[in-house]
């Protein structure tokens, strides 16, 4: 009882809604210890959010994993000649002026040679190659990050990418295992898309066999449902946003409102999960979404409808235990859908 294990918060510093998420390793079982969601007002400062996260959020931990997404952070899928790991992370840094579009003085760079996509080019001809994933941020954000959470007396343990969060929650959820089971035989490569759609943009991962073969960021969100509905019904934005959130009653108007958002949306994925089926041969069974901007009313119904593949909202909380003497179990089960970037980020307490 008075054992306390390893905990992380996972700190989703979204461009509208700050999410932290406590997880404690028990033994080797990961559970949910703390939880607070902080909406950031327009013109208000995240610094100001984090802190008052911490107030509610009766965290243990004071490390935290955040991430970075937006125009300062570029991820790349390119093949490089097959190298150890510390050899590739060497010769990156001569290769990545052809991919990335920042001086490369001004930012960080990171790799990771890709297992699955590997053995399969492996099988044909071209073998003196690997795939590789290559990361590069804006030195100045992440600079920003780790003074924001100095600031605030917390301490940075490794900062992620909003997309590969995605992935370590998939995972952590234990979809990963279930994906295997229903493999298992089948020797068929089945992918899935994880779609994130936050307020100011909407993030794709898309795994095979639990690994990320493409992902990609549309400038796309909840910020733009809410303005389409400003303008349709002739409301100040913090109206319409209330409205677009009010559930049954408007519903109607709503979804008229956000369509054109919607269609445009969907169709941006489409277009991302075809081209990965023709590059990568795989075929994407399933859809799965999340982020605030997903709680709208008739996106998962569109964007199954429009990409042709089943789409389903994603509960993360589902294969997870909650410390429930410490939460608001209603409060965190109302907001899962927004939580899956912080517990892929803080599913990095496994390796904490
Ligand atoms: N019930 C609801 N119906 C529709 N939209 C909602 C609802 N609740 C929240 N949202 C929208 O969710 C968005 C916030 O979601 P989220 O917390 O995932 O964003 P964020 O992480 O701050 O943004 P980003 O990832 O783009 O930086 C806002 O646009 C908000 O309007
Ligand atoms: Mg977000």
């Amino acid at each position: 009882m008075f054992h306390r294990g390893k905990s992380v918060v996972g700190l989703d510093l979204g461009s509208q809604v700050v999410k932290a998420v406590e997880i404690t390793l028990e033994g080797p079982e990961p559970v949910i210890t703390g939880f607070a969601r902080v909406e950031i007002p327009p013109g208000g400062d995240r610094a100001a959010a984090v802190a008052e996260a911490w107030q509610r959020g009766k965290f243990r931990a004071r490390s935290v994993v955040t991430s970075v997404a937006g125009p300062s952070v570029v991820v790349r899928y390119l093949q490089m000649p097959k190298l150890s790991e510390s050899d590739l992370r060497q010769a990156i840094r001569f290769e990545a002026d052809r991919y990335v579009p920042f001086e490369l003085t001004e930012c960080v760079l990171d790799c990771q040679p890709l297992a699955r996509r590997a053995a399969r080019s492996g099988e044909g001809a071209k073998e003196e190659t690997m795939p590789v994933v290559l990361v590069a941020c804006l030195q100045q954000a992440i600079d920003e990050q780790i003074a924001l959470a100095q600031g605030q007396n917390l301490q940075p343990l490794a900062i992620d990418v909003d997309s590969f969060a995605l992935a370590n929650a998939w995972e952590l959820c234990g979809l990963s295992d279930e994906a295997a089971a229903a493999l298992e035989g089948s020797g068929e490569e089945r992918a899935i898309a994880l779609v994130d759609v936050g307020a100011s943009r909407t993030q794709i991962n898309v795994l095979v066999g639990g690994e990320t073969c493409f992902s990609r960021e549309i400038a796309i969100g909840g910020a733009d449902m809410t303005q389409a509905v400003a303008r349709r019904l002739g409301l100040e934005n913090s109206d319409a946003e209330a409205h677009k959130r009010s559930g049954a009653e408007a519903e109607a108007d709503i979804a008229k409102a956000i369509g054109p958002v919607l269609e445009d949306l969907s169709n941006e994925l489409s277009l991302s999960l075809d081209y990965v089926e023709n590059h990568e041969g795989v075929r994407v069974e399933e859809v799965l979404v999340s982020g605030g901007g997903s709680l709208a009313p008739g996106l998962v119904a569109q964007i199954e409808q429009a990409t042709g593949r089943t789409t389903r909202a994603w509960n993360p909380l589902q294969g997870l235990r909650v410390a429930a003497e410490r939460i608001d179990i209603a409060e965190l089960e109302h907001w899962a859908p927004t939580l899956v970037v912080a517990l892929g980020l803080a599913a990095r307490v496994r390796a904490a």
